[in-house]
C-alpha cells in the first residue's frame, strides 16, 4: 500500500519560481510514489486575507491552474479546496481543547509571523486574531483528517507539523490510538534567493519570476538582477558567488554551470551576455508550463471538473476520518 502525502499551499497569488524549486516541483515527483492529496488552503488564506475575499476567491483558481500546469496530473493526485471540506473546521474545533494559548504563542512559526505583523501593524492587539494564532491547530486538522503520514513542507513549516503530532499524541492518549503521527518530508531547496538578493523569492517583496509570466516579464526582471557590485566593465573579473544571475542559472540548469563561473571569475563572460543566457534557459523551462496552462486558462470546465472531482474524494475520506474521530470522542450520538 502506498503512503500518503497531504500538503497545502495557500490560495494569495501565483506560483513563482520559488514555490517551484523550493516545494512543488518536488510534488509532481512524489505523486507517483504516493497516495497525494494537495489542498487549495483558502480557509487558512483567509486568516490573513479575511478583509480581501476576492484576492482568495480568483487565486483559488489559478493555483489550480498552476498545479495542474507543472504536472500534478488529476488521475494520480486529489487536488482539492479546504473550505469545500466541512470536516477540517469540525476536527480544528475538538483539537482546539488539546493546545494550551501558552503553546501556540511558543510555536516559532507563529512567533515569527507575529513578530512581521507588529512590524506591519506597530500594535500587536490590533492584528493578530484569534484565528491566526490558531491556524496551526487548523493545518494540523489538514493533514490528520486524510490520514497524512507525509507532509512535503519547506523548513519554516517545521513547528507546525511538531504541533500536529504533539495534536495527534495528546489525542491518542486521552482518546484511544486514533491517528499515525505524520512526518515531514523536507525537499532539497529548501528556499529560494530573490533576483534581487533578498534571502526569499517572494510576492510581496516584488523580486519574483512568475511561471506564468511572459517572456517580455521575464527579460525584464532578469536584466535587473543584481550581480557583482564591484564588478563595472564587461571583462572585469568578478565573483559569482555575489551574483544573482549565476545563484539561478545554477537553479535553473545546470549543465554548463562550471564554464559559467570559471569565465566569470576570469572576467571572460559579460553579464549582458550571462543574462541572456538565464532569460533563454528560463523561458525553455516555462514555454511548455505555460503551453498546458492555456489549455486550462482556455477551458476553465476542465479545471472545475478537476477541482469539483478531488474535493469529492477528498470529502468522503475526511467524512470516514469524522466517524472514528466522533467515536473515540464518544459524541458518535444516534448511528
Ligand atoms: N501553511 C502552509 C504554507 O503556508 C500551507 C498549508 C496549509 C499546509 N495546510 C497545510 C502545508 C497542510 C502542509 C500541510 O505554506
Amino acid at each position: 500500500m502506498k503512503k500518503t502525502i497531504l500538503t497545502g499551499i495557500r490560495p494569495t497569488g501565483r506560483l513563482h519560481l520559488g514555490h517551484y524549486y523550493g516545494a512543488t516541483k518536488n510534488w509532481v515527483a512524489l505523486q507517483d510514489d504516493y497516495n497525494s492529496f494537495f489542498e487549495i488552503a483558502d480557509v487558512q488564506a483567509l486568516t490573513d486575507n479575511f478583509d480581501n475575499p476576492d484576492k482568495v476567491r480568483t487565486n483559488v483558481r489559478e493555483i489550480a491552474i498552476d498545479l495542474l500546469a507543472i504536472g500534478i496530473d488529476p488521475e494520480k493526485s486529489t487536488i482539492f479546496i479546504q473550505s469545500m471540506i466541512p470536516e477540517i473546521a469540525e476536527l480544528t474545533i475538538f483539537y482546539s481543547n488539546l493546545v494550551t494559548m501558552a503553546r501556540l504563542y511558543r510555536n516559532p512559526t507563529i512567533k515569527t509571523e507575529i513578530a512581521q505583523k507588529k512590524a506591519l501593524f506597530g500594535n500587536e492587539g490590533e492584528s493578530v486574531t484569534y484565528g491566526f494564532v490558531g491556524y496551526p491547530i487548523s493545518q494540523a486538522a489538514d493533514i490528520t483528517a486524510f490520514n497524512g503520514e507525509l507532509v512535503p513542507v519547506g523548513e519554516d513549516q517545521l513547528p507546525l507539523l511538531e504541533q500536529c503530532r504533539e495534536i495527534v499524541r495528546k489525542f491518542n492518549s486521552i482518546y484511544g490510538e486514533t491517528f499515525k503521527e505524520p512526518e515531514a518530508y523536507l525537499s532539497k531547496t529548501k528556499r529560494v534567493k530573490g533576483l534581487d538578493g533578498n534571502e526569499k523569492m517572494g510576492k510581496s517583496l516584488g523580486n519574483a519570476i512568475y511561471l506564468r509570466d511572459s517572456e517580455e516579464e521575464i527579460s525584464k526582471k532578469v536584466m535587473s538582477a543584481v550581480t557583482d557590485p564591484n564588478k563595472i566593465k564587461k571583462d572585469d573579473p568578478a565573483n559569482p558567488d555575489v551574483c544573482m544571475v549565476y545563484y539561478y542559472h545554477n537553479l535553473v540548469e545546470n549543465e554548463n554551470v562550471n564554464t559559467i563561473c570559471e569565465e566569470c571569475k576570469k572576467g571572460a563572460r559579460g553579464c549582458v551576455q550571462c543574462k541572456k543566457e538565464l532569460i533563454e534557459k528560463i523561458n525553455n523551462l516555462l514555454a511548455p508550463i505555460k503551453e498546458k496552462a492555456k489549455k486550462y486558462e482556455e477551458n476553465p470546465e476542465l479545471v472545475d471538473e478537476i477541482l469539483l472531482e478531488g474535493t469529492n474524494h477528498a470529502r468522503e475520506v475526511a467524512k470516514e476520518t469524522m466517524k472514528n474521530v466522533k467515536k473515540a470522542i464518544k459524541i458518535d450520538y444516534y448511528k
